[in-house]
């Protein structure tokens, strides 16, 4: 679908600065979204909010006009219940019982920022609320084997066996990635994936760390409008992201505020 930059980029300390301040705008801009999710809010709300914060900052988003099947036309992603990744903002309202994954770019001083989070609407089910936990807590796994040394097999394996070991199921189709100057770089990294496998994971690479999560199934379709991702079964998914650097010192996350 996306024809990727394969390239992998080693960041400077002074390169890793603008990343963490790119991180940081868009953590803040995701969280002032993040904050109009109500019932009875759009979507298409949602990305003039976040839109509105990038203003303030004089940035914009990776995602805006990003080649696909047309540019894609919004600053955000919003993918509602059994939509994974990729959802269009439009005039879709949000009712209570909903999950939605918002999903938020930025770019600064020409540099990438990108991160997302799945958030309920009210009340929702037990079941809901624990596949919400266990992606978050696929995130954290991920982010932990963030380490030098490591693979990016060891890091898929430690996400799916988690993933998997509470029942859910990862997408097999899409994937996290480096990122920097643009917003998909080398290497990939699959949330599923055998120890040793891969990539070795050096210092001063940056990448999108991204569990994608299916309640029924690992395989997915594509919608009508081309870029929505759902699950095939219509079961409900969740997707976190950050964008994190690796350190000597370990793994620092960008996309904080
Ligand atoms: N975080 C997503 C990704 O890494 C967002 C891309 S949406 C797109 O792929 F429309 F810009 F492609
Ligand atoms: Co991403």
């Amino acid at each position: 679908m996306i024809s990727w930059e394969r390239s992998i980029n080693i960041k400077t300390p002074y390169e890793i600065q603008i990343m963490r301040e790119a991180g940081r705008i868009n953590a803040e801009a995701l969280a002032a979204v993040v904050e109009r999710v109500k019932p009875g809010v759009t979507t298409a709300e949602l990305n003039s909010a976040f839109e509105a914060v990038q203003k303030k900052f004089d940035v914009i988003s990776p995602f805006k006009n990003y080649p696909g099947p047309y540019p894609y036309p919004g600053s955000i992603c919003t993918s509602v219940n059994e939509e994974l990744v990729h959802g269009i903002p439009g005039p879709r309202v949000l009712e209570e019982g909903d999950i939605v994954s918002i999903d938020g770019g930025t770019i600064y001083e020409g540099f990438v920022g990108d991160m997302s989070v799945t958030v309920p609407l009210g009340k929702v089910s037990p079941e809901t609320e624990r596949l919400i936990n266990v992606t978050r807590q696929a995130l954290d796994i991920a982010i932990e084997n963030m380490v030098p040394g490591n693979t990016t097999g060891d890091v898929g394996h430690a996400v799916q066996t988690f993933v998997e070991s509470q029942g859910f199921h990862i997408t097999r189709v899409y994937t996290g990635h480096g990122v920097g100057r643009k917003m998909h770089e080398g290497p990939q990294v699959p949330n599923y994936g055998k120890p040793g496998r891969g990539m070795k994971l050096r210092e001063g690479m940056t990448i999108a760390l991204e569990p994608m999560v299916l309640v029924g199934t690992s395989d997915t379709i594509v919608k009508d409008d081309e870029w929505t991702v759902a699950s095939a079964d219509g079961s409900l998914t969740a997707h976190f992201e950050h964008t994190v650097v690796v350190t000597a010192n370990g793994p620092e996350i960008l996309t904080q505020r």
